[in-house]
């Protein structure tokens, strides 16, 4: 069985709970892995014993090519296409995907559902949430493969560039070099804006590079990735050139001994929020509590920001084959900031590190 076919079963399994007997697949990363379809328009329709990806004529070939587990229907205009599949399949409940779809789309499901009810087929149109996002927080081994080399890239970048900051430099000629070496190494895009934060503007956790220029013994928080074949790494160091300041040395140590606590004790089966805990206990202790505003962390894969949640009040478990960021940081406004960064796997019960780019020991 293909990985595809394997990832369509998966979401199959779920019909039952759900109470639904197809599932209308909207969102872009979801058909994507859901197809391997990578073109940005087309709508998935899965049953229990078939898969049509409809496209316009501008992928038809492509989803052909790259979605050999489906029938490709060739569709055009809005959703006049969707009561003849819905008539085909003898489709009474479907499902639809509540967190991607627009009023707007939802306002068109429902004349497409008048149309068919009209010709005497009941049907519900069934919202759900979450669904393919949570099978997409498991990772399987092609998947990990693919996160793996974005992870590798953006590794090799940051240490590349890192050699290279000097007093002087601006916030976006730093940048800049990352994007470029991001994309010598192999990748596709960055997975997102790098942010360079440095002096008072590190205090600001998703600072955007801008023409501040470097001074000595300041942080300089550097957040970036790259994509690979849809696949983004999300990396977070913190440097400093030149001699670095008494706080700077308290400050970063209490983050990297609450990163390395979280990556240490972290577990399968325990919820987001308790990992959560692990590295705020350790910041909370040195006194920073108030200075750490943001979650522990997130999934990585096909997004950025994806599921599992791993931030206070999220009950969810964590669960061998989930991957996710470890980011702790403390941030002390008109001063600077620290944050330190890594994506890990859970692998029987523990957390292997993915990341390996280098960090500061004080
Ligand atoms: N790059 C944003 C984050 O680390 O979540
Ligand atoms: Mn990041
Ligand atoms: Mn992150």
């Amino acid at each position: 069985m293909s990985a595809i076919a394997g990832r369509i079963d998966n979401l199959r399994s779920k019909f039952e709970e759900l109470g639904v007997d197809a599932m209308l697949v909207t969102d872009d990363e979801n058909r994507r892995y859901l197809s391997g379809f990578v073109g940005t328009a087309g709508y998935l329709f899965i049953t229990q014993d078939s898969a049509v990806l409809a496209t316009d004529s501008r992928y038809t070939e492509q989803a052909g090519n790259q979605a050999p587990d489906y029938r490709v229907d060739r569709i055009t205009g809005r959703l006049d296409w969707l009561p003849a599949l819905l008539a085909e399949f003898g489709v009474k409940r479907l499902g639809f995907e509540a967190d991607n779809v627009t009023v707007q789309l939802l306002d068109r499901f429902k004349v497409a559902t008048t149309e068919v009810e009209n010709g005497a087929v009941e049907l519900d149109l069934v919202p759900t949430t979450g669904v393919p996002l949570g099978l997409r927080a498991f990772k399987d081994s092609d998947e990990l493969a693919l996160l793996q080399r974005s992870i590798d890239i953006a590794d090799h970048a940051f240490a590349e560039v890192a050699k290279t900051i000097v007093v002087g430099d601006t916030e976006d000629e730093i940048a800049w070099r990352i994007e470029v070496a991001v994309r010598e190494q192999g990748a596709e895009s960055l997975s997102f804006p790098t942010i360079v934060g440095s002096g008072p503007n590190a205090a600001l956790p998703h600072h955007r590079a801008g023409d501040r220029k470097i001074q000595e013994g300041e942080s300089i928080v550097i957040d970036m990735g790259a994509r690979y074949q849809g696949y983004c790494s999300d990396l977070t160091r913190t440097v400093v050139v030149g001699e670095q300041e008494d706080q700077f040395k308290k400050v970063y140590d209490t983050v990297l001994a609450a990163q390395l606590t979280a990556i240490e004790s972290v577990e399968a089966g325990m919820t987001g929020a308790d990992a959560d805990n692990l590295a705020r206990a350790v910041i909370v202790e040195a006194g920073y509590g108030d200075e750490f505003g943001h979650s522990l962390g997130h999934g990585v894969g096909l997004e950025v920001h994806e599921a599992p949640w791993v931030a206070s009040r999220v009950g969810t478990k964590l669960e061998d084959g989930m991957t996710f960021t470890i980011e702790p940081g403390i941030y002390i406004s008109g001063w600077g900031g620290v944050r330190i960064e890594d994506v890990v796997v859970l692998e029987n019960g523990k957390a292997r590190v993915l990341s390996h780019a280098p960090k500061i020991e004080i």
